[in-house]
């Protein structure tokens, strides 16, 4: 049996349609319970936290992960990445109220976000100051409130930065959902990862 860990949120509906599209029966707990196996009980899936998912893997707990790139990048876990899934495509963007609110020759710029690593990184790239403030959800209140100059955060529909009166500035990367592989597992379960992969390649 192979463990496979799977993003709760907005990748867990098109992963679930990906495992049904190969015939693999799953059915979603309707309880709290976060784990669940297929029908013919050969894969054993968890529900995990879409940031944690890599984690997971990385620690052995999960032989294979769904996770997004953007995630990937954030964490940076210790993972093979072996195939991109192509569901779950959003950019990684700069946005905020208006494209002059990077202009900050002289002082440093606010950053919100829930993505520290990249959002320093794509600063420090630029060669700007920039102190960045983490939050963990509703990104973009925070250069409505004043408290950010703009947000690193991703972008799927557009919806939720019109809603609040801000876009794009920057974009920073594209991502979609990538399967990866814990290391070892890759070597020990290789004929059930390779079995995997080649259903739903
Ligand atoms: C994400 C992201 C944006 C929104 C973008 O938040 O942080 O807020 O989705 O999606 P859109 O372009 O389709 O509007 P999420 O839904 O994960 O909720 P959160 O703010 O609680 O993190």
């Amino acid at each position: 049996m192979i463990t496979i860990a799977l993003p709760k949120g907005r990748l867990m509906d098109e992963t679930i349609d990906i495992l049904k599209g190969v015939g693999i029966e799953v059915e979603i707990p309707s309880s709290r319970r976060l784990f669940f196996f297929d029908k013919s009980n050969r894969y054993r899936f968890l529900i995990v936290r879409a940031q944690d998912v890599a984690t997971y893997v990385e620690y052995s707990a999960a032989d294979l992960g769904i996770v997004g790139k953007d995630v990937l990048e954030e964490t940076k876990s210790d993972v093979f990445e072996l195939l991109d899934l192509g569901i779950g495509y959003c950019k990684m963007v700069v946005a905020g109220k208006e494209p002059e609110c990077l202009n900050k020759k002289t002082s440093t710029v606010k950053v919100a976000t829930k993505f520290v690593n990249i959002a320093k990184k794509h600063f420090l790239k630029k060669g700007m100051n920039a102190e960045i403030i983490k939050l963990y959800g509703s990104i973009e209140l925070a250069p409505l409130l004043g408290i950010a100059d703009c947000i690193v955060d991703i972008v799927s529909t557009g919806t939720t930065l019109k809603e609040n009166g801000l876009s794009v500035i920057e974009n920073i990367f594209e991502s979609t959902a990538i399967l990866v592989s814990n290391k070892i597992s890759y070597y020990t379960k290789n004929v059930q990862i390779k079995e995997f992969l080649n259903l739903i390649k």
